[in-house]
């Protein structure tokens, strides 16, 4: 299946007819990828209509492929550059065909500009969400409230022209959504969770403005993938990453399924624990949930001390990430040796490969925010990665589909490199000790107060700060710890949990009592944007 439209040659025209007689339907979506973080939360939101979308790179597809394949709709993500200082890639043309149009953020940037409406840099930047007001008759926002609440997360603004029409507003933007023509645009982000009625407008601008009838439901994504698996592996045998977090235990489970048919006698799936900077719990609950079944091998591997060894004099989150990535990878390659595996299988989201500056396959300038620890890794073998084009709430529903075990789904999310993107500063095995210490208070506190599955991920870092404290009537210092906790649905955009203060007053007083090592507890307040979930 086509993933991304880059030019409109025979080939993909081809394609593109397959692909409609299969949905049964003429009406095509092009989804320009801007280098938004929020990209493929637009495509999903779009597949969830059972909208026929197409990602389309801006470098490369110009007016006249655009004509030739002949979309009902076209929408432009956001992305990181400046329509006035930093132009991205884009056929200006395109915006000449008179096909409807929706520029979400910079796509709306981009289109303004190009009618000669001025986009300026805003000394207000606007993150975060803010209260957005309809002004006018827009029909993107039929039957939606005149107030409702929008995530916006941009530098630059849309100054008021003359061409331009208005139709919402925030405290900090004149324009916050506008129209000309057959041009639409928001400068917030109606497809992510923190943005009320997101799904109603990407509903008005399809079915409304644009006229689209037709709707292929995406059901059935797990059989789908689970079918996929079985032609692609056969009687072949499978190395898996597997950290007892919900990901890579969908994994295992869609892994079981397409294997469901091999001779269970010699297993065909070996998930290998790697042990040294996971959680204090993380272990016992792989051993609970996978030792003793029948259709998977189970191996541990102890690799503290090559972990402690490869990040010795790394200060920066990145040299220690890149340090981390080093050795999973290598202790991954020789366990899929001693296997004899054919393929290495990681529970990998479309998250991760998107921090890492990856992504749909356009020539659009896209951040690197983090890289994250299973992202091309470069194996010697071929890797099996089921959930690259999933979120974390997709995954838990596929999840679901195929009967995971609900606490595995329910797991809060815990990042690969594990305990080392949660110090700052050189990793020692104090630091490693405490922070493992302190993991285990804070979520043993959580769960005690009911607070567990209140908040999407929690976590607590062992910061580069020392305080001074009194403990025993003896000066002393101490790690300053910062606690964290989001409310989130996929990861992609999150806010700071407002946990209770007494909740808070107590966890802090337990790991200032209990752990020596620990000064003083600080709570961060921020929500992803700016920041993003984990401290590095
Ligand atoms: P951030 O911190 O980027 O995190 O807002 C989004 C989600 O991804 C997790 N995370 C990682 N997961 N490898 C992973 O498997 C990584 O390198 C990594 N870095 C962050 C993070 O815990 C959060 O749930």
């Amino acid at each position: 299946m086509l993933q991304t439209l880059k030019h409109a040659d025979e080939v993909t025209l081809n394609e593109i007819t397959e692909e409609k007689k299969v949905r049964k339907t003429n009406e095509l979506f092009l989804l320009f990828s801007m280098g938004s973080q929020f990209d493929h939360l637009i495509k999903q939101k779009l597949d969830a209509l059972g909208i026929y979308c197409l990602v389309a790179d801006p470098a490369s597809v110009t007016a006249d492929d655009v004509k030739k394949v002949s979309p009902v709709g076209i929408i432009l993500s956001g992305g990181p550059a400046s329509a006035h200082a930093e132009p991205p890639p884009f056929d200006g043309r395109i915006f000449d065909l008179g096909i409807p149009t929706l520029g979400v953020c910079l796509g709306f940037q981009v289109w303004s500009y190009h009618i000669g409406t001025p986009v300026t840099s805003s000394s207000k930047r606007e993150f975060g969400t803010h209260l957005f007001t309809v002004t006018g008759d827009s029909p993107l926002f039929e039957g939606l409230p005149k107030q409702f609440k929008v995530l916006e997360s941009h530098g630059d603004r849309i100054e008021p022209g003359n061409k331009l029409i208005i139709s919402g507003i925030t405290e900090n933007a004149p324009v916050a959504a506008g129209h000309y023509q057959h041009l639409y645009g928001v400068q917030f982000h109606p497809e992510v969770t923190e943005t009320e009625h997101g799904n109603e407008i990407y509903e008005n601008f399809c079915f409304k403005i644009c006229g689209a009838k037709d709707k292929f439901p995406a059901s059935e994504v797990a059989q789908q993938k689970v079918i996929a698996l079985k032609k692609r592996i056969g009687q072949k045998k499978v190395l898996l990453a597997l950290s007892g977090g919900t990901d890579s235990s969908v994994v295992a489970y869609l892994l079981k399924e397409a294997l469901s048919d091999n001779p269970t006698s010699d297993k065909s799936v070996c998930g290998v624990y790697i042990k040294g900077i996971d959680r204090p719990d993380d272990e016992t609950n792989v051993i609970k949930y996978f030792d003793d079944k029948p259709w998977i091998e189970v191996k541990i591997v102890d690799a503290t001390d090559k972990f402690l060894e490869a990040l010795k004099g790394k200060f920066s989150m990145r040299d220690k990430r890149m340090a981390m990535r080093g050795i999973y990878k290598d202790i991954l390659e020789a366990e899929a040796k001693e296997f004899g595996a054919d393929f290495i299988a990681q529970g990998t989201l479309y998250t991760d490969v998107s921090e890492s500056g990856g992504g749909y396959d356009s020539g659009a300038r896209k951040a690197q925010i983090k890289i994250h620890h299973n992202v091309n890794l470069g194996f010697s073998l071929p890797e099996l990665e089921p959930l690259v084009d999933s979120v974390k709430d997709t995954g838990r529903n596929i999840g679901r589909s195929i009967n995971v075990p609900e606490d595995l789904l329910v797991r809060h999310p815990f990042p690969g490199p594990g305990l080392v993107v949660r110090i700052e500063g050189e990793i020692t095995a104090e630091k490693l000790h405490t922070a493992r210490k302190i993991d285990g208070i804070y979520i043993e506190e959580l769960r005690k107060w009911n607070l567990y599955k209140e908040v999407w991920q929690a976590g607590a870092v062992v910061t580069a700060s020392n305080i001074t404290c009194t403990k025993g009537d003896d000066a002393a210092e101490g790690h300053v710890i910062a606690l964290w906790a989001v409310w989130s649905v996929n990861g992609f955009t999150a806010r700071a949990a407002e946990l209770p203060y007494d909740f808070l007053k107590h966890v802090s007083q337990r790991m200032t009592n209990e752990i020596r090592e620990v000064g003083g507890v600080v709570y961060r307040i921020s929500d992803k944007p700016p920041v993003t979930i984990e401290w590095g």
